[in-house]
């Protein structure tokens, strides 16, 4: 595995995505960076990490079979591999609130970021961009945000958490094959957050509705029961869970 370390750069996944037009890459190539000046969220966000305290990294995933018939499938992956991680170092009450962020209690801790890159329709390979807040205490600007030393009380040393990621990033790319996509999509359904529970959401013309989630269809949609109990598949863009 190729780690290439930065102390500032506008964003780790731009960083790859460049090394990947060079050629110059291979599986699993890592790019990480002390300091973001563009760090880019969903849904074209910024992502803001003070210097030196977070870990904002970048992970290259060639084309594998799994994400090319299925791209949701590595959203749950990365989840699951992240969720497990964190699980493992104790931050409490973890979940994943769909379609990838992980949160501690109703406090979001990490963000990602999967860009893929195209050729002809195949997916030739992915990029999975980590934003996890690790040792910053104050957030600004963010509301609902936390970190692993406000909910640990301690501080973390960064390479060996990177460490940690990344291990379990490469064994749960290896478990997956063997589990096959029917177990992973059931392990990601029992960590979802406010699955089955009464919950408020809003759709893309502002509009508020009552409804529980019931797990994510095989196109990575959230499936929403509505108050009648009439279930509806909803993209991306076209829903946001109020918490
Ligand atoms: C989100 O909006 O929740 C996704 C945030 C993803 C942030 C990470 S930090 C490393 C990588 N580089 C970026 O510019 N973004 C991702």
């Amino acid at each position: 595995m190729q780690i290439i370390k930065l102390d500032a750069t506008d964003s780790t996944n731009a960083y790859l995505k460049g090394l990947i037009t060079s050629n110059d890459s291979r599986d699993f190539t890592v790019v990480v960076a002390k300091n973001q000046l563009k760090g880019r969220g969903q849904m074209g966000t910024q992502w803001i990490s003070e210097e030196g305290k977070n870990l904002t990294f970048s992970v290259l995933k060639e084309n594998n079979d799994l994400s090319s018939d299925n791209p949701f499938l590595l959203n749950i992956i990365v989840s699951l591999a992240i969720f497990n991680c964190l699980n493992n170092l104790q931050v409490p009450d973890l979940k994943v609130k769909w379609p990838n962020d992980i949160l501690s209690g109703t406090s979001k801790i990490c963000g990602i970021l999967i860009e893929n890159i195209i050729s002809g329709n195949k997916i030739r390979a992915s990029i999975i961009g980590i934003g996890l807040n690790v040792n910053q205490t104050v957030f600004h600007t963010i509301s609902n945000a936390s970190s692993m030393k406000l909910l640990l009380g301690k501080t973390f040393d960064l390479d060996e958490l990177l460490r940690a990621l990344l291990k379990s990033l490469e064994s749960t790319f290896q478990d997956a094959q063997k589990m096959g996509s029917e177990k992973l999509w059931k392990a990601y359904g029992e960590i979802l957050f406010r699955k089955d529970k009464p919950s408020t959401f809003q759709d893309s013309n502002g509009k508020k509705f009552m409804g529980f989630i019931r797990g994510v269809s095989a196109e990575g949609k959230l499936i929403i029961a509505l108050e009648d109990n009439v279930k509806k598949e909803f993209g991306f863009k076209e829903v946001t869970l109020l918490y």
